[in-house]
């Protein structure tokens, strides 16, 4: 994005290890909620369908959240050659992709299973939307920058504005996940509890780590 990022005087390596110890927070307090408070995970239950349902935040928020900002941050944080960056990027992003694709599946088939109509909320209209976009993001970043690639000139007026989109797309997905986490607290009914506090400080640490995305997409890697 905007590389005259050396006007900040700082480097982006303390803000990407900063990124990466909220990564670790939320994902071991995500699977703490899940696997205290909640019931677990399975892809088939008769008996208890909630553990379906899980598969959604797990899978959103460890394998959807936490890999595209990975994918995003990589280019600042490993000091690789540029193709071997490159590779890692679509590759995160496509894990990303996957769990993202699996986890809205888990929550379609729990609401079918237990009769619950489809995308009547706010979040689920965004959360889709985000999905749609991240996906022929992805096609387009891969057919112009990986294979079989456009022509430099083209690369070059094209790349601002993927950064631009992929901005716009990560943002989309901590909005849907935020949202989500709301949902959910109002559905269980969660008033002042362990539980609550655990998943309003998931959103909270989710919420910082879209800004330190976006503060190290901006910064340089190193004060020139
Ligand atoms: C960040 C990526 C996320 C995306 C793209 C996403 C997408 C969706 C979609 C498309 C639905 C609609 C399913 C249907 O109508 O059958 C849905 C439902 C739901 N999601 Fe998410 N979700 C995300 C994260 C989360 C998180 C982190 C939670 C937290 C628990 C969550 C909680 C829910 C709940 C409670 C529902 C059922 C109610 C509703 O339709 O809003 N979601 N999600
Ligand atoms: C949904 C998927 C994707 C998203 C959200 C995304 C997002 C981004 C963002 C935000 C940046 C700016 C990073 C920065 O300036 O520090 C970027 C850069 C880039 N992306 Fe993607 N991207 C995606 C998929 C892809 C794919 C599949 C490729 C294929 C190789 C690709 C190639 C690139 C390249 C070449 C850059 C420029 C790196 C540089 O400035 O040196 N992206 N992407």
């Amino acid at each position: 994005m905007a590389k005259g990022g050396s006007s900040f005087h700082m480097s982006a390596v303390p803000v990407t290890i900063f990124a990466h110890l909220l990564v670790i927070s939320i994902a071991a307090l995500t699977l703490a909620w899940l696997i205290k408070f909640r019931e677990g995970f399975a892809f088939k239950s008769q008996s208890n369908k909630a553990k379906i349902f899980n598969l959604h935040p797990l899978l959103m928020i460890l394998g959807f959240v936490l890999f595209s900002g990975e994918a995003i941050i990589m280019y600042k944080a490993v000091p690789a050659k540029r193709r071997a960056q490159k590779l890692m990027h679509l590759i995160l992003h496509f894990i990303a992709l996957v769990a993202g694709i699996i986890g809205v599946y888990a929550v379609f088939k729990f609401h079918s299973e237990v009769g619950i109509i489809h995308m009547y909320t706010l979040h689920s209209w965004i959360g889709l939307s985000t999905i749609c976009l991240f996906g022929l993001q992805w096609l387009l970043g891969f057919f112009s920058f990986w294979y079989p690639r456009a022509e430099p000139m083209k690369r070059a007026r094209m790349l601002p504005w993927h950064a631009f989109f992929g901005m716009v797309i990560f943002f989309m997905t901590i909005v849907t996940a935020e949202t989500g986490l709301t949902q959910k607290f109002l559905f269980q009914g969660l008033r002042r509890s362990q539980e609550a506090l655990i998943v309003n400080f998931t959103g909270l640490l989710i919420l910082l780590f879209g800004i330190s995305v976006g503060l190290i997409v901006i910064l340089p890697r190193r004060i020139v």
